[in-house]
C-alpha cells in the first residue's frame, strides 16, 4: 500500500568546491513506493543518495524521515532509524566471508541472535548466495558482490533502501534476480528509491520518478510521462 510521505527531501543543496552537485531538490516519497531518481552522469543522484543517509551533511534545506529531521545524525543512527542503502560499485568487505559480511551490520542490533541468524539465512537464500555463505567475498563476481550488498543492506530490516545503480555491470540473470527481488521487497510493505540509469526497469518498477540534471530537480512524475518529457531526453543527448 502506498501512504504518506516516508522520506521527505526540501530543498536540499550540496556544494563541493563551488560545483553545486544538488541544487535546491525537493521531493517527497511515499510509503510503500519505488521512487525512481534519474538524470545524467554527474546530475547529483549519488550525492543526493548520500545526503539521505548521512555520508554528507547538506549545506543548505533537510531531510525529514517519518517528519523527524535528519539533521545532524550520523550514517550509524539513520541506519539504524530504518534506512539503508546501497552503492553504484559495491562496498563488501573483500577479506570477510560472505556469511561474515551478513554478521556485520548485526551490531546495529537488539535482536535475538537466533532471530537474526534466521534472517540472514532467509536473505542468503532470498539473493541465491546460500551456497557461497562460506566463501570470501573477493571469490564472488562483481554482480554476486552487489547481491550480497544488497542482502547485507536488508540485515538490519530497514523500512527505506535507498539503491545506487543496481544493474549497473551485471550479467543479465544477476539482474533478473535482482528485479525480483526488489519487487518481492516492495510487495513486503519496504519503500525503495531506485537511482538507475536502466530506463527499463526504472519504468517496470518505479511508480513516480524525480529527474536531475545538473543539480537541479528536471521534471517528476510517472515514467511514461518523464520519459517522453523533451526536456528529460533532451538532458540525456547531452551525455557523453
Ligand atoms: N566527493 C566529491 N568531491 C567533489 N565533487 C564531487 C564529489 N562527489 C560528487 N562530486 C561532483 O558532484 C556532481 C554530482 O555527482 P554525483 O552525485 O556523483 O552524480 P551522479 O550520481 O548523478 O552521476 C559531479 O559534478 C561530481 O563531479
Ligand atoms: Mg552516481
Amino acid at each position: 500500500m502506498v501512504g504518506t510521505a516516508l522520506i521527505e527531501v526540501k530543498e536540499v543543496t550540496k556544494k563541493f568546491h563551488g560545483i553545486v552537485a544538488v541544487d535546491g531538490v525537493s521531493f517527497s516519497v511515499p510509503t510503500g513506493s519505488i521512487w525512481g531518481l534519474i538524470g545524467p552522469n554527474g546530475a547529483g543522484k549519488s550525492t543526493l543518495l548520500n545526503v539521505i543517509n548521512g555520508i554528507y551533511e547538506a549545506d543548505s534545506g533537510e531531510v525529514f524521515f517519518k517528519g523527524r529531521s535528519l539533521r545532524d545524525k550520523k550514517v550509524f543512527d539513520i541506519a539504524q532509524m530504518g534506512i539503508s542503502r546501497t552503492f553504484q560499485i559495491a562496498h563488501v568487505f573483500r577479506r570477510m566471508s560472505v556469511y561474515d559480511n551478513m554478521l556485520a551490520p548485526t551490531i546495529f542490533l537488539k535482536e535475538k541472535d537466533s532471530v537474526v541468524r534466521e534472517r540472514i539465512d532467509y536473505l542468503l537464500e532470498f539473493v541465491g548466495l546460500t551456497e557461497k555463505r562460506s566463501q570470501y567475498a573477493y571469490e564472488l563476481s562483481g554482480g554476486q558482490q552487489k547481491l550480497l550488498e544488497f542482502a547485507r543492506a536488508l540485515v538490519t530490516d530497514p523500512s527505506v533502501l535507498l539503491m545506487d545503480e543496481p544493474f549497473a555491470g551485471v550479467h543479465p540473470e544477476i539482474k533478473a534476480q535482482l528485479l525480483g527481488n526488489i519487487r518481492e521487497l516492495n510487495g513486503q510493505g519496504k519503500t525503495i528509491v531506485l537511482v538507475s540509469h536502466d530506463m527499463r526497469s526504472v519504468s517496470g518498477l518505479c511508480q513516480q520518478v524525480t529527474v536531475l540534471n545538473f543539480g537541479e530537480k528536471l521534471a517528476e512524475g510517472p515514467p511514461e510521462k518523464v520519459l517522453n518529457d523533451r526536456k528529460v531526453i533532451e538532458a540525456y543527448l547531452g551525455e557523453e
